[in-house]
């Protein structure tokens, strides 16, 4: 019963071992960046920019330009995917939007809502473009792939559709919330309140989870849901230390606010 849904979930695609290989590693290294942010080896951005020893000897870059470096290569890849890949369907045209959407959005994010302290180092930089960039390509790739399968007998893109509009409206809330912080120039940190801060102190990585879950949700493919869990493995991982971090640097922190479910985790 339940490996009947969870097949009437997904295309019943070929897996070649290419693929099979392919799709492990994807996993293995979003789990492994989730491990390496648990065990305190961070990706150098935003609050982590400097943590570690030696970053004298690292290529640092500003925070904007740093993450436009993040997510702009991979929304040219998106825009691409109209001319490459015109054809498809509704599901096909949802997911092509739905993920060009996403990262033009945190593109305008960084030129007009975050306020920057510090820097991103090189490395990670490197690490972040790449990975955003190959999994919006395998995502819309993998999802051309299915082309002439048969649907899957669960038809679940209208709640990927939904889910994806409250991941990117939370998301941006919350993205908000935490720029009214700071005023011109402030550098300082403060305890974010408003929304789901006062639950949990990354209701934004939440809601960045919910959106991933939503374009897995619209696509159905394997690669889709891989990127998902593996992106809520990361984003565990770093809202752990986040929440750590705030116990770290405000006494009066209030132990009861979780990482990033509330009352759960
Ligand atoms: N898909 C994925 O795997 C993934 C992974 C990570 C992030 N993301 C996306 O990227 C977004 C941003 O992630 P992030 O890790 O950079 O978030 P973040 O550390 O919360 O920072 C977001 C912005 O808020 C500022 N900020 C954070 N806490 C603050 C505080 N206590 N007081 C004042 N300002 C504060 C940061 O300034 P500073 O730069 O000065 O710290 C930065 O400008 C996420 O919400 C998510 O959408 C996606």
């Amino acid at each position: 019963m339940i490996a009947e849904i969870v097949e009437g979930c997904v295309y019943q695609e070929t897996l070649s071992i290419y693929k099979k290989c392919f799709f492990g590693a994807t996993f293995f290294l979003l789990l492994g960046l989730a491990i390496f942010e648990v065990s305190g080896k961070h990706l150098q951005y935003s609050k982590f920019w400097n943590s570690g020893s030696k970053n004298s000897k690292k290529s640092l870059i500003s925070s904007k330009i740093g993450m436009l470096i993040f997510y702009t290569p991979a929304l040219f890849a998106c825009i691409s995917s109209f001319w490459l890949f015109p054809d498809g369907g509704i599901r096909f045209l949802l997911l092509k939007s739905a993920i060009t959407i996403h990262f033009l959005k945190r593109d305008l994010e960084v030129l007009f809502v975050h306020k920057f302290s510090a820097f991103t180092v090189l490395d990670s930089v490197i690490i972040i473009s790449a990975t955003y960039f190959t999994a919006a390509v395998c995502m819309v790739y993998f999802h051309h792939q299915t082309q002439g399968l048969p649907e899957p007998s669960i038809d679940l893109k209208y709640l990927g559709l939904v889910l994806f509009l409250v991941g990117i409206s939370g998301n941006f809330y919350h993205h908000y919330l935490l720029s009214k912080l700071r005023q011109k120039n402030d550098k300082g940190y403060k305890l974010p309140q408003g929304g789901l801060f006062s639950r949990v102190v990354c209701p934004h990585y939440l809601f960045e989870i919910t959106t991933f879950v939503g374009f897995s949700l619209i696509s159905q493919t394997i690669y889709s849901y891989l990127c998902a869990v593996g992106v809520a493995f990361y984003l565990l991982g770093r809202s752990y230390t986040t929440r750590n971090w705030y116990l770290s640097k405000f006494e009066n922190f209030p132990k009861s606010v979780k990482a990033l479910i509330p009352f759960v985790f």
